[in-house]
Protein backbone atom coordinates (compact mmCIF):
# COMPACT_ATOMS: atom_id res chain seq x y z
CA UNK A 1 0.00 0.00 0.00
CA UNK A 2 1.12 3.50 -1.25
CA UNK A 3 0.31 6.82 -0.20
CA UNK A 4 -0.66 9.22 -3.77
CA UNK A 5 -0.37 12.69 -4.22
CA UNK A 6 -2.16 12.31 -7.65
CA UNK A 7 -5.21 14.26 -8.73
CA UNK A 8 -8.53 12.44 -8.53
CA UNK A 9 -12.06 13.10 -10.24
CA UNK A 10 -14.31 14.99 -8.05
CA UNK A 11 -16.68 13.01 -6.22
CA UNK A 12 -19.23 11.19 -7.79
CA UNK A 13 -22.21 12.52 -5.65
CA UNK A 14 -24.92 10.15 -6.80
CA UNK A 15 -27.30 12.78 -4.88
CA UNK A 16 -27.35 15.58 -7.89
CA UNK A 17 -26.29 18.66 -6.86
CA UNK A 18 -28.89 21.12 -6.80
CA UNK A 19 -27.00 24.36 -7.68
CA UNK A 20 -29.21 25.56 -10.50
CA UNK A 21 -32.31 25.08 -8.90
CA UNK A 22 -34.34 27.08 -6.26
CA UNK A 23 -36.68 26.78 -3.50
CA UNK A 24 -39.86 28.89 -3.73
CA UNK A 25 -42.00 28.99 -1.17
CA UNK A 26 -45.30 30.80 -0.84
CA UNK A 27 -45.27 32.14 2.96
CA UNK A 28 -48.42 32.04 5.70
CA UNK A 29 -49.67 28.70 5.35
CA UNK A 30 -49.79 27.21 9.36
CA UNK A 31 -47.72 23.66 9.64
CA UNK A 32 -49.89 20.88 10.92
CA UNK A 33 -49.32 17.30 11.05
CA UNK A 34 -46.79 14.83 12.14
CA UNK A 35 -43.07 14.41 11.20
CA UNK A 36 -40.52 12.17 11.58
CA UNK A 37 -37.30 13.12 11.87
CA UNK A 38 -34.11 11.35 10.22
CA UNK A 39 -30.38 10.18 11.79
CA UNK A 40 -28.15 12.70 12.44
CA UNK A 41 -25.86 13.86 10.13
CA UNK A 42 -23.15 15.21 12.33
CA UNK A 43 -22.81 11.75 14.07
CA UNK A 44 -23.02 9.45 11.13
CA UNK A 45 -20.26 11.09 9.43
CA UNK A 46 -18.09 10.57 12.50
CA UNK A 47 -19.46 6.91 12.47
CA UNK A 48 -18.13 6.58 8.82
CA UNK A 49 -14.61 7.41 9.54
CA UNK A 50 -14.58 4.91 12.97
CA UNK A 51 -15.54 2.24 10.13
CA UNK A 52 -12.19 2.91 8.92
CA UNK A 53 -10.22 1.07 12.69
CA UNK A 54 -11.39 -2.44 11.65
CA UNK A 55 -10.79 -4.98 9.24
CA UNK A 56 -14.21 -6.02 9.14
CA UNK A 57 -18.01 -4.56 7.74
CA UNK A 58 -19.79 -2.12 9.99
CA UNK A 59 -23.10 -1.23 9.42
CA UNK A 60 -25.22 2.38 10.19
CA UNK A 61 -28.19 2.34 10.71
CA UNK A 62 -31.00 5.09 10.12
CA UNK A 63 -28.29 7.39 7.96
CA UNK A 64 -30.26 10.43 6.16
CA UNK A 65 -29.47 10.58 2.43
CA UNK A 66 -27.44 13.71 2.50
CA UNK A 67 -24.89 14.73 -0.04
CA UNK A 68 -22.75 15.03 3.00
CA UNK A 69 -23.21 11.37 3.30
CA UNK A 70 -22.40 10.67 -0.33
CA UNK A 71 -19.33 12.76 0.23
CA UNK A 72 -18.19 10.95 3.12
CA UNK A 73 -18.26 7.65 0.96
CA UNK A 74 -15.87 8.73 -1.53
CA UNK A 75 -13.33 9.66 0.66
CA UNK A 76 -13.80 5.72 2.28
CA UNK A 77 -13.88 4.46 -1.19
CA UNK A 78 -10.87 6.45 -2.44
CA UNK A 79 -9.12 4.63 0.76
CA UNK A 80 -9.88 1.35 0.05
CA UNK A 81 -12.80 0.46 1.43
CA UNK A 82 -16.40 -0.70 -0.10
CA UNK A 83 -19.23 1.47 0.84
CA UNK A 84 -22.66 0.40 -0.43
CA UNK A 85 -25.81 2.26 0.66
CA UNK A 86 -29.46 0.56 0.56
CA UNK A 87 -31.82 3.24 1.86
CA UNK A 88 -31.55 4.34 5.28
CA UNK A 89 -28.74 1.55 5.87
CA UNK A 90 -24.73 1.47 5.16
CA UNK A 91 -22.23 -0.79 4.98
CA UNK A 92 -18.47 0.04 5.15
CA UNK A 93 -16.28 -2.95 4.30
CA UNK A 94 -12.56 -1.72 5.84
CA UNK A 95 -11.47 -4.94 5.32
CA UNK A 96 -8.32 -3.46 2.23
CA UNK A 97 -7.51 -0.44 2.83
CA UNK A 98 -5.42 1.07 -0.28
CA UNK A 99 -4.24 4.30 0.85
CA UNK A 100 -3.54 6.48 3.74
CA UNK A 101 -4.22 9.63 2.75
CA UNK A 102 -7.06 11.90 1.89
CA UNK A 103 -7.04 14.50 -0.91
CA UNK A 104 -7.72 18.05 -1.34
CA UNK A 105 -10.09 17.22 -3.91
CA UNK A 106 -12.25 14.90 -1.48
CA UNK A 107 -11.77 17.08 1.89
CA UNK A 108 -11.93 20.55 0.88
CA UNK A 109 -15.93 19.73 0.06
CA UNK A 110 -16.28 17.76 3.06
CA UNK A 111 -14.81 19.61 6.16
CA UNK A 112 -15.70 16.55 8.38
CA UNK A 113 -13.63 14.60 6.48
CA UNK A 114 -10.23 15.87 8.10
CA UNK A 115 -11.59 13.12 10.88
CA UNK A 116 -10.54 10.21 9.40
CA UNK A 117 -7.03 11.44 10.65
CA UNK A 118 -7.56 9.81 13.26
CA UNK A 119 -8.60 6.36 12.59
CA UNK A 120 -5.69 6.54 9.53
CA UNK A 121 -3.28 7.31 12.00
CA UNK A 122 -4.20 4.12 15.00
CA UNK A 123 -4.79 1.65 11.98
CA UNK A 124 -1.56 2.26 9.97
CA UNK A 125 0.86 4.67 12.14
CA UNK A 126 0.43 6.85 9.51
CA UNK A 127 -1.88 9.35 7.67
CA UNK A 128 -1.97 11.96 5.34
CA UNK A 129 -5.22 14.75 5.25
CA UNK A 130 -5.64 17.56 3.60
CA UNK A 131 -5.98 20.78 5.42
CA UNK A 132 -9.99 21.29 5.21
CA UNK A 133 -9.53 25.32 5.31
CA UNK A 134 -11.80 28.03 6.63
CA UNK A 135 -16.00 28.27 5.39
CA UNK A 136 -18.24 30.60 5.14
CA UNK A 137 -19.18 30.64 8.98
CA UNK A 138 -15.17 30.84 10.18
CA UNK A 139 -11.70 30.46 10.47
CA UNK A 140 -12.24 26.85 11.59
CA UNK A 141 -8.86 25.69 13.04
CA UNK A 142 -6.99 22.48 13.83
CA UNK A 143 -4.17 23.18 16.29
CA UNK A 144 -6.41 21.20 19.01
CA UNK A 145 -6.40 18.10 16.68
CA UNK A 146 -2.69 18.83 16.20
CA UNK A 147 -1.80 18.85 19.74
CA UNK A 148 -3.69 15.98 21.31
CA UNK A 149 -2.20 13.62 18.49
CA UNK A 150 1.53 15.27 19.43
CA UNK A 151 0.44 14.24 22.94
CA UNK A 152 -0.56 11.08 21.55
CA UNK A 153 3.31 10.62 20.49
CA UNK A 154 2.64 10.51 17.06
CA UNK A 155 4.96 13.15 14.96
CA UNK A 156 2.04 15.70 13.38
CA UNK A 157 3.85 18.01 10.02
CA UNK A 158 1.83 20.95 8.19
CA UNK A 159 3.15 21.29 5.04
CA UNK A 160 1.77 21.74 1.41
CA UNK A 161 -1.60 22.32 2.76
CA UNK A 162 -1.93 18.89 4.34
CA UNK A 163 -1.14 17.26 7.52
CA UNK A 164 0.94 14.21 7.84
CA UNK A 165 1.21 12.27 10.68
CA UNK A 166 2.86 9.27 11.92
CA UNK A 167 3.81 7.63 14.74
CA UNK A 168 5.82 3.91 15.82
CA UNK A 169 3.45 3.73 18.36
CA UNK A 170 0.86 5.75 19.85
CA UNK A 171 0.59 5.95 23.94
CA UNK A 172 -2.09 7.36 26.12
CA UNK A 173 -2.00 10.62 27.85
CA UNK A 174 -3.78 13.31 29.89
CA UNK A 175 -5.12 15.87 27.06
CA UNK A 176 -6.84 18.93 28.50
CA UNK A 177 -8.73 20.78 25.34
CA UNK A 178 -8.45 24.73 25.56
CA UNK A 179 -12.35 24.68 24.13
CA UNK A 180 -14.65 21.80 24.13
CA UNK A 181 -14.04 21.21 20.19
CA UNK A 182 -16.35 18.58 18.61
CA UNK A 183 -13.89 17.53 15.70
CA UNK A 184 -10.55 17.31 18.34
CA UNK A 185 -12.07 15.26 20.65
CA UNK A 186 -13.56 12.85 17.62
CA UNK A 187 -9.75 13.13 15.68
CA UNK A 188 -8.30 11.94 19.51
CA UNK A 189 -10.21 9.75 20.58
CA UNK A 190 -10.62 7.39 17.65
CA UNK A 191 -6.34 8.28 17.60
CA UNK A 192 -6.43 7.01 21.35
CA UNK A 193 -8.58 3.76 20.71
CA UNK A 194 -5.69 1.78 19.56
CA UNK A 195 -2.89 3.92 21.46
CA UNK A 196 -1.25 2.07 24.41
CA UNK A 197 -2.51 3.17 27.93
CA UNK A 198 -5.27 5.22 29.18
CA UNK A 199 -6.29 8.44 27.25
CA UNK A 200 -8.11 11.18 29.21
CA UNK A 201 -9.85 14.24 27.05
CA UNK A 202 -10.34 17.30 29.53
CA UNK A 203 -13.00 19.40 28.79
CA UNK A 204 -14.16 17.18 25.87
CA UNK A 205 -17.03 18.52 23.85
CA UNK A 206 -20.07 16.57 25.45
CA UNK A 207 -22.63 16.66 22.52
CA UNK A 208 -24.79 13.56 21.77
CA UNK A 209 -22.95 13.06 18.54
CA UNK A 210 -20.03 12.21 20.24
CA UNK A 211 -21.90 9.44 22.94
CA UNK A 212 -23.00 7.83 19.72
CA UNK A 213 -19.50 7.56 17.72
CA UNK A 214 -18.13 6.38 21.78
CA UNK A 215 -20.98 4.06 21.53
CA UNK A 216 -20.18 3.14 17.77
CA UNK A 217 -16.30 2.85 19.04
CA UNK A 218 -16.73 0.82 21.86
CA UNK A 219 -19.48 -1.89 19.62
CA UNK A 220 -16.38 -2.39 17.55
CA UNK A 221 -14.10 -3.70 20.44
CA UNK A 222 -13.30 0.03 21.59
CA UNK A 223 -12.97 1.01 25.20
CA UNK A 224 -14.33 4.43 25.90
CA UNK A 225 -16.38 5.61 29.15
CA UNK A 226 -17.58 9.18 29.83
CA UNK A 227 -18.92 10.47 26.70
CA UNK A 228 -21.09 12.94 26.92
CA UNK A 229 -19.57 14.52 29.64
CA UNK A 230 -16.22 16.68 29.89
CA UNK A 231 -13.51 14.16 30.71
CA UNK A 232 -13.75 10.79 27.91
CA UNK A 233 -10.95 8.17 29.29
CA UNK A 234 -10.03 5.71 26.17
CA UNK A 235 -8.11 2.89 27.24
CA UNK A 236 -6.26 1.87 24.48
CA UNK A 237 -6.75 -1.95 22.57
CA UNK A 238 -4.89 -3.43 19.99
CA UNK A 239 -5.98 -2.33 16.79
CA UNK A 240 -6.49 -5.98 15.59
CA UNK A 241 -8.75 -6.51 18.16
CA UNK A 242 -10.99 -4.29 16.52
CA UNK A 243 -13.92 -5.41 14.87
CA UNK A 244 -17.14 -4.89 12.55
CA UNK A 245 -20.59 -3.93 14.29
CA UNK A 246 -23.91 -2.25 13.64
CA UNK A 247 -24.81 0.94 15.03
CA UNK A 248 -28.10 3.12 15.19
CA UNK A 249 -27.82 6.66 14.31
CA UNK A 250 -29.08 9.04 16.84
CA UNK A 251 -31.58 11.57 15.80
CA UNK A 252 -30.83 14.59 14.42
CA UNK A 253 -31.63 17.47 16.78
CA UNK A 254 -31.03 20.28 14.46
CA UNK A 255 -33.38 18.57 11.84
CA UNK A 256 -36.10 18.66 14.68
CA UNK A 257 -35.11 22.46 15.79
CA UNK A 258 -35.76 23.63 12.59
CA UNK A 259 -38.99 21.97 12.77
CA UNK A 260 -40.12 23.53 15.77
CA UNK A 261 -38.79 26.81 14.72
CA UNK A 262 -40.87 26.97 11.72
CA UNK A 263 -43.87 25.75 13.21
CA UNK A 264 -43.18 29.45 15.32
CA UNK A 265 -42.76 31.87 12.12
CA UNK A 266 -45.71 30.17 10.94
CA UNK A 267 -47.99 29.06 13.85
CA UNK A 268 -49.69 25.59 14.00
CA UNK A 269 -49.05 22.05 15.64
CA UNK A 270 -46.89 19.57 14.38
CA UNK A 271 -45.85 16.51 16.40
CA UNK A 272 -42.00 14.67 15.62
CA UNK A 273 -41.54 11.43 15.84
CA UNK A 274 -38.30 10.09 16.10
CA UNK A 275 -36.86 12.73 17.98
CA UNK A 276 -34.81 12.82 21.74
CA UNK A 277 -36.23 15.34 24.02
CA UNK A 278 -33.17 14.79 26.16
CA UNK A 279 -30.88 16.10 23.42
CA UNK A 280 -32.92 19.66 23.08
CA UNK A 281 -33.46 20.91 26.79
CA UNK A 282 -31.69 23.87 25.68
CA UNK A 283 -33.57 24.56 22.73
CA UNK A 284 -37.26 23.51 24.25
CA UNK A 285 -36.50 26.37 27.04
CA UNK A 286 -35.73 28.76 24.64
CA UNK A 287 -38.80 28.22 22.61
CA UNK A 288 -41.36 28.05 25.63
CA UNK A 289 -39.50 31.87 27.08
CA UNK A 290 -40.59 33.07 23.01
CA UNK A 291 -44.27 31.57 23.41
CA UNK A 292 -44.23 27.98 22.33
CA UNK A 293 -46.28 25.65 23.86
CA UNK A 294 -43.67 22.11 23.94
CA UNK A 295 -44.19 18.91 25.52
CA UNK A 296 -43.01 15.19 25.29
CA UNK A 297 -46.42 13.40 24.16
CA UNK A 298 -43.68 9.94 24.22
CA UNK A 299 -40.32 9.21 24.82
CA UNK A 300 -39.49 9.92 20.98
CA UNK A 301 -42.20 12.06 20.59
CA UNK A 302 -42.22 15.63 21.04
CA UNK A 303 -44.89 17.96 20.34
CA UNK A 304 -44.77 22.16 19.42
CA UNK A 305 -47.93 24.20 19.26
CA UNK A 306 -47.15 28.07 18.72
CA UNK A 307 -48.92 31.12 17.50
CA UNK A 308 -47.65 33.75 15.74
CA UNK A 309 -49.07 36.75 17.65
CA UNK A 310 -47.58 35.41 20.94
CA UNK A 311 -44.12 35.60 19.85
CA UNK A 312 -42.25 37.70 22.62
CA UNK A 313 -38.10 38.81 22.30
CA UNK A 314 -35.57 36.88 24.57
CA UNK A 315 -31.88 36.81 24.39
CA UNK A 316 -29.64 33.66 23.16
CA UNK A 317 -26.08 32.94 23.64
CA UNK A 318 -24.76 30.45 21.68
CA UNK A 319 -22.18 28.37 23.40
CA UNK A 320 -20.68 24.54 23.54
CA UNK A 321 -23.56 21.56 24.25
CA UNK A 322 -25.95 21.75 26.41
CA UNK A 323 -26.48 25.09 26.00
CA UNK A 324 -28.20 26.56 22.98
CA UNK A 325 -26.13 25.17 19.83
CA UNK A 326 -24.51 27.56 17.48
CA UNK A 327 -26.22 25.41 14.08
CA UNK A 328 -29.67 26.67 15.35
CA UNK A 329 -28.84 30.37 15.78
CA UNK A 330 -29.00 31.27 11.95
CA UNK A 331 -32.59 29.68 12.00
CA UNK A 332 -34.00 30.81 15.43
CA UNK A 333 -33.30 34.58 13.99
CA UNK A 334 -36.16 34.64 11.70
CA UNK A 335 -38.36 33.43 14.97
CA UNK A 336 -37.41 36.67 17.34
CA UNK A 337 -37.87 38.54 13.69
CA UNK A 338 -41.27 38.33 14.36
CA UNK A 339 -41.25 38.69 18.01
CA UNK A 340 -42.43 41.49 20.06
CA UNK A 341 -39.32 43.41 21.52
CA UNK A 342 -36.03 43.48 20.95
CA UNK A 343 -33.72 40.52 21.36
CA UNK A 344 -30.14 39.67 21.25
CA UNK A 345 -27.89 36.92 19.94
CA UNK A 346 -24.61 36.38 20.97
CA UNK A 347 -22.66 34.18 18.43
CA UNK A 348 -19.35 32.32 20.63
CA UNK A 349 -18.16 29.48 19.02
CA UNK A 350 -17.82 30.46 14.79
CA UNK A 351 -16.55 34.28 14.38
CA UNK A 352 -18.54 34.76 11.06
CA UNK A 353 -22.14 33.39 11.34
CA UNK A 354 -24.61 36.23 10.84
CA UNK A 355 -24.91 36.55 6.83
CA UNK A 356 -28.00 35.06 6.82
CA UNK A 357 -28.92 38.59 8.84
CA UNK A 358 -28.36 40.76 5.54
CA UNK A 359 -30.51 38.64 3.48
CA UNK A 360 -32.90 38.60 6.69
CA UNK A 361 -33.34 42.46 5.81
CA UNK A 362 -33.87 42.26 2.52
CA UNK A 363 -37.13 40.40 3.45
CA UNK A 364 -38.14 43.25 5.97
CA UNK A 365 -36.28 42.34 9.16
CA UNK A 366 -34.81 45.07 11.44
CA UNK A 367 -31.14 43.31 12.05
CA UNK A 368 -27.95 45.14 13.45
CA UNK A 369 -25.02 43.22 13.50
CA UNK A 370 -21.96 43.75 15.41
CA UNK A 371 -18.87 42.29 16.52
CA UNK A 372 -20.40 38.75 17.36
CA UNK A 373 -24.04 40.11 18.55
CA UNK A 374 -27.13 40.94 16.45
CA UNK A 375 -29.57 42.85 17.81
CA UNK A 376 -33.15 42.22 16.36
CA UNK A 377 -36.06 44.48 16.73
CA UNK A 378 -39.35 42.76 15.83
CA UNK A 379 -41.56 43.69 12.98
CA UNK A 380 -45.27 43.22 12.12
CA UNK A 381 -44.16 40.82 9.20
CA UNK A 382 -41.08 39.51 6.89
CA UNK A 383 -41.97 40.00 3.14
CA UNK A 384 -41.10 37.12 0.91
CA UNK A 385 -37.68 38.19 -1.72
CA UNK A 386 -35.05 36.06 -3.39
CA UNK A 387 -32.55 34.92 -0.92
CA UNK A 388 -28.80 33.53 -1.21
CA UNK A 389 -27.91 31.00 1.33
CA UNK A 390 -24.15 31.17 2.19
CA UNK A 391 -24.35 27.68 4.74
CA UNK A 392 -26.47 24.93 5.59
CA UNK A 393 -28.13 26.12 8.44
CA UNK A 394 -28.19 29.93 6.96
CA UNK A 395 -30.56 28.05 4.13
CA UNK A 396 -32.70 26.33 7.10
CA UNK A 397 -32.75 30.34 8.37
CA UNK A 398 -34.35 31.62 5.37
CA UNK A 399 -37.24 28.51 4.62
CA UNK A 400 -38.02 29.19 8.34
CA UNK A 401 -38.35 32.87 7.54
CA UNK A 402 -39.91 32.11 3.69
CA UNK A 403 -42.77 29.92 5.70
CA UNK A 404 -43.67 32.55 7.70
CA UNK A 405 -43.46 35.62 5.13
CA UNK A 406 -46.26 37.20 3.07
CA UNK A 407 -45.88 36.37 -0.66
CA UNK A 408 -43.01 34.57 -2.54
CA UNK A 409 -39.57 33.87 -1.26
CA UNK A 410 -36.70 32.13 -3.48
CA UNK A 411 -34.18 30.61 -1.92
CA UNK A 412 -30.84 30.27 -4.28
CA UNK A 413 -27.76 28.28 -3.66
CA UNK A 414 -29.14 24.62 -2.30
CA UNK A 415 -25.56 23.10 -2.14
CA UNK A 416 -25.70 23.65 1.27
CA UNK A 417 -29.22 23.08 2.63
CA UNK A 418 -28.82 19.52 0.43
CA UNK A 419 -25.69 18.72 2.65
CA UNK A 420 -28.17 18.34 5.91
CA UNK A 421 -31.52 18.04 5.49
CA UNK A 422 -33.03 15.26 3.91
CA UNK A 423 -36.38 16.05 1.51
CA UNK A 424 -36.61 19.14 3.86
CA UNK A 425 -39.72 21.16 1.68
CA UNK A 426 -41.32 17.65 1.04
CA UNK A 427 -41.77 17.44 4.84
CA UNK A 428 -42.50 20.94 4.51
CA UNK A 429 -45.55 20.45 2.37
CA UNK A 430 -46.88 17.45 4.22
CA UNK A 431 -47.43 20.02 7.36
CA UNK A 432 -49.37 22.04 4.82
CA UNK A 433 -46.95 24.09 3.53
CA UNK A 434 -46.79 25.72 0.09
CA UNK A 435 -43.17 25.12 -0.83
CA UNK A 436 -41.66 23.50 -4.07
CA UNK A 437 -38.24 22.65 -5.26
CA UNK A 438 -37.93 24.34 -9.15
N1 LIG B 1 -11.51 25.25 16.95
C1 LIG B 1 -10.23 25.69 17.18
N2 LIG B 1 -9.22 24.79 17.08
C2 LIG B 1 -9.44 23.48 16.76
C3 LIG B 1 -10.76 23.04 16.53
C4 LIG B 1 -11.78 23.96 16.63
O1 LIG B 1 -9.99 26.86 17.48
O2 LIG B 1 -8.47 22.71 16.67
C5 LIG B 1 -12.61 26.23 17.02
C6 LIG B 1 -13.33 26.35 15.68
O3 LIG B 1 -12.66 27.24 14.81
C7 LIG B 1 -14.69 26.84 16.11
C8 LIG B 1 -14.91 26.15 17.47
O4 LIG B 1 -13.60 25.75 17.91
O5 LIG B 1 -14.65 28.23 16.27
C9 LIG B 1 -15.81 24.94 17.46
O6 LIG B 1 -15.31 24.01 16.53
P1 LIG B 1 -15.63 22.45 16.59
O7 LIG B 1 -14.36 21.71 16.41
O8 LIG B 1 -16.46 22.13 17.78
O9 LIG B 1 -16.53 22.29 15.30
P2 LIG B 1 -16.44 21.20 14.16
O10 LIG B 1 -16.17 19.87 14.74
O11 LIG B 1 -15.58 21.69 13.07
C10 LIG B 1 -18.97 20.55 14.33
C11 LIG B 1 -20.14 20.45 13.42
C12 LIG B 1 -20.64 21.85 13.08
C13 LIG B 1 -21.01 22.55 14.38
C14 LIG B 1 -19.80 22.58 15.32
C15 LIG B 1 -20.10 23.20 16.66
C16 LIG B 1 -19.73 18.48 12.12
C17 LIG B 1 -19.46 17.88 10.79
N3 LIG B 1 -19.77 19.79 12.18
O12 LIG B 1 -17.94 21.23 13.62
O13 LIG B 1 -21.81 21.67 12.30
O14 LIG B 1 -21.43 23.86 14.10
O15 LIG B 1 -19.32 21.24 15.54
O16 LIG B 1 -21.10 22.51 17.31
O17 LIG B 1 -19.95 17.77 13.09
C18 LIG B 1 -23.35 22.08 10.60
O18 LIG B 1 -23.84 20.97 10.82
O19 LIG B 1 -23.88 22.94 9.85
C19 LIG B 1 -22.09 22.45 11.23
C20 LIG B 1 -21.34 23.47 10.83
Amino acid sequence: MKSKTEKIDPPNVSQPMEDEKRIIIRGGKPLNGQVRIGGAKNAVLKMMAAALLAKDTTILRNVPNLSDVHMMANVLRHLGAKVTISGSELSIDATNLTDWEAPYELVSQLRASFVVLGPLLARFREAKVSLPGGCAIGERKIDLHERGLKMLGAEVKIDHGYVTTSAKKLVGNRIYLDRPSNGATENIMLAAVAAEGTTIIENAAQDPEIVNLADCINAMGGRIEGAGTYQITIEGVPIESMHGAVVDTIPDRLEAGTFMLACMTTGGEILMESVNAHHLYSVISKLSDIGAEVSMYAPDMIRIKSRRDKLKATDITTLPYPAFPTDLQAPIMPVLCLAKGTSIITETIFENRFQHAAELRRMGADINVTSNAAIIKGVDKLMGAEVKSSDLRAAAALIIAGLGAEGVTEVTELKHLDRGYENLEEKFRFLGADIWRK
